[in-house]
């Protein structure tokens, strides 16, 4: 951490030297394993992967000591309860009540507690202050629908002793085998097993014990010993940090097995491949388990299953053909190992078709079990019953998913004045600038320096000239120095985290010595909401909006850089329940905030996050932290990116450009070229890192890094129907593979080229040092056109050579897509409103096409209240025609008047038919008019690989009418 907080000037200067000398001597800068904990290190991860082992080297599952009580079992309206019980010898049982819930989604809920901490029958060491239950708050934080019980569900009469059935989901096709001795799970869809639950018998929920401090009279060494692992139930001590665990040991763990499946994705954050590695050993593969606790590592190492700065415990798995998927709703440290191998006879696991089974093994410090299993068969469905349970994506402000340029630091107003002018007198698009933590008074935040930044409103005037915005840093560390009213008032309404003995917790980032508002507590939400209005965050204006960092949170001196795990937050639980909804605590204040700056204000939030839990997705965007100007980093992004959207965040995206380090020209284009693949798209770059902004590249470079954020631009109406897509399906923005093409087994594992939501744009990043040219996989057996000369690319299942030299980027069309744009180059997203679109028709085998677009106004919740245009685009029968898709509520018809006047001004059909050679008009009809115009069309035939197309110019149609084009 220390290498990148900036100290004095003399030792920023001596920190910049000493950099430069490692350079030359240190290939590359490395992650500091030292400071995060590794399984071994991790008590409750060693014992759980202890338990496991001991459990298969067993050889059997019906070791398990947990079983359902067969006569506590109750079925009432779409729910089962009853109690499992764990024997820990011939005369103890530990209780733990279960509830299973059956959802009208066809998700199913499987929730266990521990009967003595619900009653708070246990006792706290060191006087803890702590609460007794465990975590069960999560679902507060993260679950906004989705809960409905079904009313179908039932139990099946025809199950055998020991075994209740019940079926659920679509007509009945799902069913849920529980065997009570030992206690399993077995989910079928039509009558085949897909998802299983303590197959392999490591369920382990570490009860309650008192701690024997003593040898009881009479009692030796041995005695006093149980054969568990007892070294880390009481006191845990790490890189000098001792965690005093007052409620003693407590994890959970479960594993889920996926039969017949080869492939699992999705538990972001780590720098890895999209499909998961197993994470016992093997070729290629880690030893170590996935981890999830939120954590800011200085210099993340690539390829590996280390924790990063967010965490979603979700996970899709996926075969030919079926898709299934889990949520681990836990906000404690979590690790998850995973291991394929062939299926086994489990005489419950019916019909298995695959050829490998993937076994997971969650496990979570403590809090409760909480599972949700997704039956699928779709990775759509999957994603949509995600979404409804957690929130969708929010739908961003145009300028959101426009470009954002950024950097530690812009230093003085007048050097961002001076970056806006010259993007300008470059013609490069831009929407946003970002200022980092130097412009505030002294790591101050809700201030500005009065010497850096004296004139912050002209500044913002400046950018709202252009209909640009700016981003603020404001982190979740308030600095603790007299005079200072932020603190004062956080410290005197009691709105801190508190250490284990209930005082304020001091801890070091930024601004040196520092408190953590608790952004758990109601109260610090009022209170921070109250920060961001205009009268108290002096300085800010409108068009500002709001990037949240270090929310992990980062705490320089503290255990693994974060906080103590024994913290308290409101409502006195541990910060060790809920370490991983830190970070969305915090950005669910400031969206609150952004929403409440002024009264009558009324427009969408924008907050970046670095941290993120289940549930961050309905907020704003996250990005992959600080990476490096590396090949290699660049090309991580991708996997990263595509995971966040498989596990229900994808507005998402990495630092253009690196974070760390220089990056050459070429690095820097190319990353450009990648970027604008990222639902997010913002350059940033490290406080000693040379300037970048693109117009300082030079030529060709700064013309290809033009282009390529000009084709951003060109596409925000593609990329903006795919956010809103998105935003009401749970669909990634950006897809992999394996989701479009859910039957090509050869295309599962690719994660190096992905579709740009429902639009057929299949792109492939050049990632690579000197390419000329990239191998793309094409899936089906579709045509495929290259985005700008139209070159076409045939043939399934296999790569295919495109060129790529340095101001080429490799985009495809497959055939069967119509792509809405805007073909104008403007300054900023906002001055494209009243631009008229272009239409791309990309033909496929049978001569046709279709296509969707959503355009509301950008800024404000009236799309809520039908202020929005959603349109059909579709080409058949040699006809293009424009339907609504269902546009309807009380701000339609007045926003269907704002845009009355935006037609469509270019039609382009590729891969238009030999027949319209000779022809030089189409027929336009607007609907109810009596009889059609003409327009012109001028048709290009083949010439070379290049297919042919046809133009129809100014066909003077609307956007936001119906229409028919006939071609014939
Ligand atoms: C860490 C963030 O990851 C980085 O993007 C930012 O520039 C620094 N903090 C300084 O605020």
């Amino acid at each position: 951490m220390a290498a990148y907080r900036p100290l004095s000037t003399r030792w920023n200067l001596y920190l910049a030297l000493l950099t430069i000398l490692s350079c030359l001597v240190v290939p590359g800068v490395m992650v500091k394993h030292e400071n995060f904990k590794t399984c071994s290190q991790s008590g409750f991860c060693k014992r759980s992967r202890a338990y496991a082992d001991s459990v298969t080297s067993q050889g059997s599952a019906a070791a398990s000591p947990y079983r359902l009580q067969s006569e506590t079992i109750k079925f009432v309206d779409g729910q089962l309860q009853g109690t499992i019980v764990k024997s820990i010898d011939a005369n103890e049982e530990v209780r733990l009540p279960l509830t299973v819930s059956f959802l009208e989604s066809g998700v199913v809920r499987v929730l266990v507690d521990e009967e003595k901490r619900i009653k708070g029958d246990i006792e706290l060491r060191h006087e803890s202050k702590a609460r007794k239950e465990r975590y069960n708050e999560v679902s507060k934080w993260v679950l906004v629908g989705g809960l409905e019980r079904s009313s179908s569900a039932a139990v099946n009469a025809d199950a055998e002793a020991g075994i209740t059935k019940i079926s659920y989901g679509p007509g009945g096709s799902f069913e849920a085998v529980i065997r009570h001795s030992p206690f399993e799970v077995h989910f079928q869809r039509d009558g085949e097993t897909h998802v299983q639950l303590n197959d392999q018998g490591f369920l382990n929920m570490e009860h309650w014990r008192a701690k024997r401090e003593q040898h009881a009279e009479g009692e030796n060494e041995s005695q006093v010993q149980t054969n568990e692992d007892e070294d880390t139930w009481w006191e845990e001590s790490f890189g000098g940090n001792t965690d005093s665990k007052p409620k003693g040991p407590e994890s959970v763990g479960l594993d889920i097995s996926f039969p017949g499946y080869s492939h699992v994705f999705g538990i972001p954050e780590h720098a890895d491949s999209m499909s998961l590695k197993e994470t016992r050993g093997g070729d290629g593969q880690h030893t170590e388990p996935y981890r999830l606790y939120n954590s800011d590592v200085f210099e993340y190492e690539l390829n590996s299953p280390m924790t990063l700065y967010g965490s979603i415990p979700f996970m899709q798995a996926h075969r030919k053909g079926s898709t299934v998927g889990v949520l681990w709703l836990n906000a404690a440290e979590t690790w998850v190992d995973i291991v394929k191998n062939k299926p086994s006879v489990n005489p419950l696991a019916l019909g298995v078709k695959g050829k490998t089974n993937t076994r997971t093994h969650w496990f979570s410090e403590g809090g409760q079990l909480d599972v949700f299993v997704f039956l699928g068969p779709t990775p759509q469905s999957i994603s949509k019953s995600y979404g409804e349970l957690t929130g969708f994506t929010q739908l961003p402000q145009n300028f959101a998913i426009a470009y954002h340029q950024c950097r530690w630091n812009y230093v003085t107003d007048e050097d961002v004045r001076d970056v806006d002018h010259k993007f300008d007198m470059y013609q490069i698009p831009y929407d946003v600038i970002w200022l980092d933590i130097e412009y505030t008074d002294q790591k101050k935040y809700f201030t500005f320096d009065p010497l850096t930044f004296p004139d912050p409103e002209g500044m913002q005037k400046q950018l709202d000239e252009s209909d640009r915005k700016l981003v603020v840093i404001i982190d979740p560390h308030i600095k603790n120095e007299a005079n200072y009213q932020v603190v004062d008032e956080m410290k005197d309404k009691q709105l801190a985290v508190k250490n284990k003995n209930g005082d304020i917790y001091e801890g070091w980032c930024w601004p040196g010595s520092s408190h953590w508002v608790d952004c758990f507590n109601p109260d610090a939400i009022t209170w921070w909401t109250n920060l961001f209005k205009y009268d108290k965050f002096k300085g800010t204006l409108a068009n500002s909006f709001v990037w949240n960092d270090m929310n992990e949170p980062s705490v320089f001196n503290g255990p693994e850089t974060t906080m103590p795990k024994d913290n308290l937050h409101h409502g006195d639980w541990e910060h060790r329940d809920v370490h991983n909804l830190n970070g969305m605590t915090l950005i669910n204040a400031t969206y609150n905030a952004l929403l409440e700056r002024k009264k009558g204000e009324i427009r969408r939030p924008f907050v970046l996050t670095r941290s993120y839990y289940a549930g961050s997705q309905r907020q704003g965007a996250m990005w992959t932290g600080d990476n490096q100007a590396s090949w290699d980093h660049l090309a991580a992004s991708f996997p990263m990116v595509l995971n966040n959207g498989i596990a229900g965040f994808p507005f998402a995206g990495a630092d253009v450009g690196g974070f760390f380090g220089n990056p050459s020209k070429e690095l820097l284009t190319r990353w450009y070229q990648a970027g604008v693949f990222y639902p997010f798209l913002r350059a940033h770059a490290h406080i000693d890192t040379r300037r970048r902004e693109p117009y300082l590249a030079g030529e060709p470079y700064m013309g290809i890094i033009t282009e390529a954020l000009r084709l951003r631009y060109q596409l925000l109406p593609a990329w903006y129907t795919a956010f809103h897509q998105a935003s009401i399906d749970g669909s990634p923005i950006v897809r992999p593979q394996y989701y479009i093409h859910p039957t090509d087994e050869q295309g599962f594992a690719i994660d190096d080229q992905l579709y740009v939501g429902s639009t057929g744009l299949l792109a492939k990043p050049v990632v690579t040092e000197g390419a000329t040219s990239i191998d793309i996989y094409i899936a089906d057996d579709e045509k495929y056109y290259d985005y700008f000369d139209y070159t076409i690319y045939e043939g399934a299942g296999k790569t295919h050579t495109v060129d790529a030299p340095l101001e080429k980027i490799p985009l495809l069309m497959q055939g069967g897509h119509i792509i809405p744009r805007k073909d104008r180059y403007r300054r900023s997203s906002g001055l494209m409103k009243w631009d008229p679109y272009t239409l791309i028709v990309v033909l496929d085998k049978k001569g046709e096409a279709e296509g969707t677009l959503y355009v509301d106004d950008g800024e404000t919740f009236d799309y809520q209240n039908g202020a929005y245009i959603h349109r059909q685009f579709t080409f058949a029968n040699s006809a293009l025609s424009s339907g609504d898709l269902g546009t309807k509520g009380s701000k339609t018809a007045q926003y269907l008047k704002t845009m009355a006047a935006v037609r469509v001004e270019k039609i382009i059909v590729v891969g238009a038919p030999e027949e319209w050679k000779d022809k030089t008009s189409v027929l336009v009809l607007e609907e109810g008019a009596q009889s059609g115009v003409k327009a012109g069309l001028e048709w290009h035939g083949k010439e070379g690989n290049k297919g042919s197309y046809a133009v129809v110019r100014n066909p003077s149609v609307l956007i936001g009418k119906p229409w028919k084009i006939d071609f014939s």
